[in-house]
């Protein structure tokens, strides 16, 4: 049996929590930017967050609301997306507070900040990558705005590097999920993508109608 639920006909809050709760797990931006007089710095999570194009690369995020990083974002043309490891975890839940604009979220929960190489707001010194992002353009849907940000740098801690390329069990990102649940990895699989040619050249794959009497 299935539950059938239509927007239509449920409240825009009972939706939205049953779309957080099948979307999932959703990997972190952690936001940093600055009020347009640059005196404060404000750094907040946002989980409605992915690439949005390679080449350039564009990231985005979305802002459920008017917030202050959806504000400092429009009046600067800049951000930054912070990594969310593992071991920042009560870190990041403290800068979803709804601290009023002029406070700080870096003063306010003791984060530790270091300068962008070529953006105007700060990095978060312990997480261990960084997006420099200028902002690309700005999408109003419904009660949420998408935010598309062009990455123009990107820092990654060599702690997190192995080969050079960044590793996932050194990374350990978290995620959210449903309600005020969070994740973590869980086992990681390695397994390739098959190419068409190896596929139809494999008979254990053939369809039933294909195979030769
Ligand atoms: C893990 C997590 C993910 C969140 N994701 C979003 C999101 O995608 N969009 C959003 O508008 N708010 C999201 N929030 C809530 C904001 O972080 C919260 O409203 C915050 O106070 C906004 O800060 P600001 O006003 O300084 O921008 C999330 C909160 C948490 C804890």
């Amino acid at each position: 049996m299935r539950v059938d639920h239509s927007p239509e006909s449920m409240d825009p809050g009972s939706f939205y929590r049953l779309l957080t709760a099948v979307i999932v797990p959703r990997p972190i931006a952690w936001v940093s930017t600055l009020t347009g007089d640059g005196r404060t710095a404000n750094l907040a999570p946002h989980s409605f967050f992915t690439v949005a194009s390679t080449d350039p690369p564009i990231v985005q995020f979305t802002s459920v609301g008017r917030k202050d990083s959806l504000r400092n974002v429009e009046e600067t043309g800049e951000f930054v997306v912070n990594f969310t490891p593992e071991p920042l975890f009560e870190q990041i839940n403290a800068t979803a507070t709804d601290f009023p604009g002029d406070e700080g979220e870096f003063e306010a929960v003791g984060i530790e900040r270091e300068p962008s190489l070529r953006v105007r707001p700060p990095r978060v010194a312990a997480s261990p990558v960084a997006l420099e992002c200028t902002l690309h353009a700005t999408l109003g849907l419904g009660n949420s705005t998408v935010v598309f940000g062009r990455v123009v740098h990107a820092v990654v801690s060599d702690d997190v590097l192995v080969d050079g390329r960044p590793d996932i069990g050194l990374l350990r990102p978290l995620a959210r999920l449903g309600g005020n649940e969070w994740g973590t990895v869980g086992e990681v699989h390695d397994l390739a993508r098959i190419r068409y040619r190896d596929w139809a050249s494999d008979p254990a794959r053939r369809r039933p109608d294909e195979n030769p009497a």
